[in-house]
């Protein structure tokens, strides 16, 4: 199995979000930093053994075309399926030719780590949306609760996670959906605790989960749990809450990583459209979504043979690609 970026780590403190497009002959430059990116992460890793910070780097469905053009593409790869639910809520798809998905224990090394990622990008890539999480009261979102808990860990999460023989190209890979959404917090907090509870389907203070006959169906643990063929389908999340007091902005970074995009769509629709119909996730009455992007994560032996090449014919060194 190809060596993978660090998708599967514990939980950090930390994390800055950048989702990049890439200008009009901006391809070597991106090809350049990825193919590099494993030293740009050292050099500040490096610095601070123990803080754990590491940088998954993922590439959207058009930009793939736009740097390796002519050569294979991850089988599922496709831009991010806008939803527009009956009871008003949406998905939408934004721009996103590029994620960093930066994570340490401290805030200084995401940054710094951000800082050099951008300042190797140039004018080449223009920063679209920018994040900066952080991990809230034991592991809580904005809303007070406990988020993460039902994550998988250790092999159940690799095997969740990274691709195996169904893409041989691309072993090791994986997909990630973000979206970024924004809380009515007046609202949500103007509900009591027990309503609180019933849209999540876990107890606030304790974490622990409603027992199924008594969770609500349109409650957000309900709803995002997918079972096809008597087999729950995972993903491995890193939710970051983010926020500004100043101008009332409280809101949750949604990151969902899995072997296939399918599983993390389903939950969308699940959420947005509803099964059965109308069944639409609760926790969307206080959250809005802003933002929505699908990237491919390589492994890290495909970034490694990315050639960097002239400036608008990108190649790899993996399968039968042209090389220039
Ligand atoms: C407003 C944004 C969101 C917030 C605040 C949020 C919060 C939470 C919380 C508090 C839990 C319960 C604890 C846990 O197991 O983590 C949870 C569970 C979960 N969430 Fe979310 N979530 C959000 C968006 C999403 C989205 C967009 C998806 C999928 C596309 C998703 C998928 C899941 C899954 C799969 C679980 C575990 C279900 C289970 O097996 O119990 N979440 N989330």
């Amino acid at each position: 199995m190809a060596i993978p970026q660090s998708v599967v780590v514990p939980p950090t403190r930390a994390a800055v979000f950048l989702v990049g497009t890439i200008a009009e002959g901006g391809e070597r430059t991106v090809r350049d930093l990825l193919q590099n990116l494993a030293g740009v992460i050292r050099t500040v890793a490096f610095r601070a053994p123990g803080d754990g910070l590491v940088c998954v780097a993922g590439v959207g469905s058009e930009a793939w075309g736009r740097l390796f053009p002519g050569g294979p593409r991850p089988r599922e790869l496709h831009p991010f399926k806008e939803l527009d639910g009956p009871a008003g809520h949406r998905a939408p798809a934004t721009p996103g030719d590029l994620l960093f998905h930066i994570r340490a224990q401290r805030m200084d090394l995401c940054f710094e780590l951000a800082r050099q990622v951008t300042d190797h990008l140039g004018d080449a890539v223009t920063v679209v949306d920018e994040v900066h999480g952080f991990k809230y009261f034991d592991e809580r979102d904005l809303l007070g609760f406990v988020d993460g808990s039902e994550n998988p860990t250790g092999p159940t999460a690799d095997a969740a996670v990274y691709i195996g023989d169904e893409d041989p190209l691309f072993q090791g890979g994986s997909y990630v959906i973000v979206q970024k959404y924004l809380h009515d917090l007046a609202a949500w907090t103007a509900l009591p605790t027990p309503e609180q509870e019933k849209a999540i389907g876990r107890h606030k203070f304790s974490n622990v989960e409603f027992p199924d006959d008594v969770k609500a169906p349109n409650a957000h643990i309900a709803v995002n749990t997918v079972v096809e063929n008597g087999v729950q389908r995972q993903i491995v999340r890193e939710n970051m809450p983010f926020g500004a007091v100043g101008s009332g902005e409280f809101g949750t970074y949604f990151i969902g990583y899995a072997r296939t995009p399918a599983v993390t769509e389903r939950m969308l629709d699940k959420m947005f459209l509803g099964d059965p119909p109308g069944n639409t996730d609760r926790i969307l009455d206080f959250s809005t979504a802003v933002t929505g992007c699908l990237f491919f994560v390589p492994s890290v032996d495909f970034l490694n043979a990315v050639t960097v090449g002239g400036s608008d014919a990108g190649s790899l060194g993996v399968g039968s690609l042209k090389d220039t």
